[in-house]
């Protein structure tokens, strides 16, 4: 039971602070001048509702990695329980810092979708939402090692959360643009899609490359050998999760090099819209397969990693 809890709150607050990390970053590289206001009005009412997600999701995750560390959910009603690990554990320390940083998230995101101004490019929420993103890297398995070994696998986890949330963030807004995209509803003009998505792909390359960079640092550190990835229950879930990234990079490569060429080239005639929701299709697959990657990462950060079995 504890475990399952810790497993679905481990879930959601990946998925919401990968989306408000995400959702953030998209107007940077998206639009080259101002945001359609329709569009930038819906994307501050989903980074409220994400913010409010990821402070829920967050203290359920401290509930239940304090039963895993007191062996149970009833302790929980001793405040002395809650107190030592608040006080005495790192994980206590860090995530009492991280839910004040995530209170305040919902107040920036509420103040801006409330303000009347009209808030063409908000800095703080991004860096915010970094910061909440990135302090993941603050508990959990990259906790394992001592002094440089240390620095550089923390380094490398903050790298690897950034991009997780830059890529699987930015699929929601995109997603959302192409399924309101069509030949009727002008929101968005043909050519600021085209700039979108080229947009989301220069995005999408350095997210990719940074994901197996550091990816081979936590592997090495955590897995250490092929043997280890082969052998252990921990290396087999992980393989899982690289069959899942290598499907996400076939259709990010598929949509690049084939179905948006195609839907600018067919634009003007009757076949533009198949394609447009050809690749409408593949951004909805590529984001459901992202979120398949972060249930297994809310698995594999409860396990003993492969090193040490
Ligand atoms: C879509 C691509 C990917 C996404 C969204 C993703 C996401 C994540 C996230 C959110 C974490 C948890 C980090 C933490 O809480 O500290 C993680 C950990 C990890 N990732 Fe990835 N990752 C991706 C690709 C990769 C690739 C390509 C590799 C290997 C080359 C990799 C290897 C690892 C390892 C070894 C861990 C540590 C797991 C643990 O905590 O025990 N990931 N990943």
């Amino acid at each position: 039971m504890i475990d399952v809890g810790l497993i679905l709150a481990r879930f959601l607050h990946y998925t919401a602070t990968a989306t408000l990390a995400g959702v953030s970053f998209f107007p940077f590289y998206a639009y080259a001048d101002s945001e359609p206001e329709t569009l930038n009005f819906w994307r501050r009412k989903l980074l409220l509702w994400t913010a409010v997600v990821a402070l829920f999701s967050g203290l359920f995750w401290f509930v239940f990695s304090a039963a895993t560390m007191s062996g149970s959910l009833a302790d929980l009603a001793n405040p002395e329980v809650v107190w030592a690990v608040l006080r005495d554990t790192t994980f206590g320390v860090v995530w009492t810092a991280r839910m004040f940083l995530a209170v305040a998230i919902v107040g920036v995101t509420a103040m801006c979708l409330f303000s009347t101004a009209t808030v063409s490019r908000d800095s703080i929420t991004p860096l915010l939402a970094a910061a909440l993103l990135g302090s993941l890297a603050g508990t959990g398995h990259s906790q394992i090692e001592e002094g440089w070994a240390s620095v550089i696998h923390v380094a490398s986890d903050v790298a690897h959360l950034l991009a997780a949330g830059a890529w699987l963030g930015g699929l929601v807004p995109l997603g959302f643009i192409l399924l309101r995209y069509d030949m009727v509803n002008r929101e968005v003009r043909p050519i600021d899609v085209d700039r979108i998505l080229l947009g989301f792909s220069g995005m999408g390359y350095v997210a990719v490359a940074t994901l197996i960079g550091s990816g081979l640092i936590n592997g090495w550190f955590l897995v250490g050998s092929v043997a280890n990835l082969l052998r252990t229950p921990y290396g087999q879930i992980l393989i899982g999760k690289l069959v899942l990234f290598a499907a996400m990079l076939a259709l990010a490569i598929a949509n690049r090099l084939w179905l948006v060429p195609l839907m600018s080239r067919t634009r003007t005639d009757t076949s533009g819209g198949v394609w447009a929701s050809r690749l409408r299709n593949h951004v909805l697959g590529e984001q459901f397969l992202g979120w398949m990657v972060l249930l297994i990462v809310s698995i594999l950060g409860t396990m003993r990693p492969a090193i040490v079995q």
